[in-house]
């Protein structure tokens, strides 16, 4: 950071206007407000901290976080499992101690090799660490909030938005009058997948518990199963493309609902081994697909901006909407991930940070 942008920083840090939140400068430097939590476990594991605000990289940006969206990723990487995740952020503990990804805030420094943006810039995308008042960016990973969106909606679209987009369009290719299924239809990634096939013409079946099946009606589900009380993949009902974002099916159930052509994409689902997850059902399919007639497929979501882009243009149209149904405080993230591991959350749940507009712990919108 140069002497201007640490300036407008600490400006930017005595101006704060959260109501929850307090941050305060050190002779040593700049401190701010985190969740913090110094090995892997539930919910008690975290604590409301405060560190030293980060420094961006060359090709970083430092964001004043308004508000932060929670996924089940920021879940798996609180609690380390499964293990394999260990092996990937930290054998011990995270070694980022600040959990959360997703984010919406403005620009107050920038790396001296960053090109798209300057402080001042209202910005969304994915910066790791974002349960705080500052978090640091890959420009990569970041692009501009389009004006009408408000913020604790922003916040809840890059992780699970951009992944139901990949799903979709990437890798399932659904276009108009394709029969979809979507497994998982009332979570994070579901509540966009079904508004995003829709907008591009397909007939949705949703899947989800009875509770939630009206609000997968109302994102456009042409028809939804309660997955409690029937079998979505019993062969009865055969479907042109499978997004497995929820349940894990086995694969020889998933294949005998495709049709003969058909595509299956896994996104995910939780319930899987401890060490792995069950990521042996992805590896299989894609082992399997090029023996078979249908199209057996899974990806790891990229956070590359350009799919957040693709996404937001969606956004900006009024055909995919943010799903939002609980804001928390940033000393509510224990409670907020203990509503998301319990299933609590229909759609999308968002912590609101420094953006001191929006009502807290309440639902947004029924
Ligand atoms: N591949 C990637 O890069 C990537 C990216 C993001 C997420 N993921 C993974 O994708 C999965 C979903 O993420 P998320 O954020 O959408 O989670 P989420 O918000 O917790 O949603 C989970 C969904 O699965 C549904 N579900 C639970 N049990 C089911 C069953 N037996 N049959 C059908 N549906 C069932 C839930 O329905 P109810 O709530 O109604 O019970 C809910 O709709 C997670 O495992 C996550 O780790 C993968």
């Amino acid at each position: 950071m140069n002497e201007e942008n640490i300036k407008m920083l600490q400006e930017a840090t005595h101006r704060s206007p959260s109501t929850t939140t307090t941050t305060t400068t050190t002779a040593t430097g700049v401190t701010m407000t985190a969740v913090t939590q110094d090995r892997y476990g539930d919910s008690s594991v975290l604590r409301t901290t405060t560190v030293a605000v980060p420094t961006p990289g060359p090709d970083q940006v430092l964001v004043r976080v308004h508000a932060a969206g929670i996924d089940r990723g920021t879940e798996h990487l609180v609690s380390g499992t499964p293990y394999l995740v260990r092996a990937m952020f930290g054998l011990r503990r995270p070694r980022q101690p600040i959990p959360g990804m997703d984010m919406a805030g403005t620009v107050v420094a920038s790396g001296s090799e960053v090109t798209r943006f300057a402080p001042g810039d209202e910005v969304v995308g994915v910066a790791s660490g974002s349960f705080a008042e500052y978090a640091v960016a890959d420009e990569s990973k970041v692009t501009l909030r389009p004006d009408p969106l408000p913020v604790i909606e922003a916040a809840v679209v890059p992780i699970s938005g951009s992944t139901a987009h990949q799903a979709v369009v990437t890798h399932g290719a659904v276009s108009a009058g394709d029969n979809v299924l979507i497994l998982g239809a009332s979570g994070g990634v579901g509540s966009y997948a079904v508004q995003i096939a829709k907008a591009r013409g397909a007939i949705v079946t949703g899947v989800a518990s009875g509770p939630k099946l009206d609000m997968v009606r109302s994102l456009g589900a042409d028809h939804v199963i309660d997955y409690r009380s029937a079998d979505p993949v019993d062969g009865t009902r055969r479907y042109d493309i499978i997004i497995d974002i929820g349940g894990r099916n086995r694969l020889s159930k998933l294949r005998r609902a495709l049709t003969d052509d058909g595509t299956l994409v896994i996104v995910g689902g939780e319930g899987g081994d401890t060490i792995t997850g069950g990521i042996g059902r992805q590896l299989r399919a894609a082992a399997m697909s090029p023996f078979v007639s249908q199209r057996l497929t899974f990806f790891i979501a990229s956070e590359d901006h350009r799919h957040l882009d693709e996404l937001l243009t969606l956004v900006a149209s009024g055909k995919v909407r943010p799903r939002l149904d609980r804001t928390y405080r940033l000393s509510q993230v224990p409670d907020a991930l203990d509503d998301l591991a319990a299933g609590r959350i229909a759609g999308k749940a968002v912590i609101t940070i420094t953006d001191p507009s929006v009502p807290t712990n309440e639902r947004a919108r029924s």
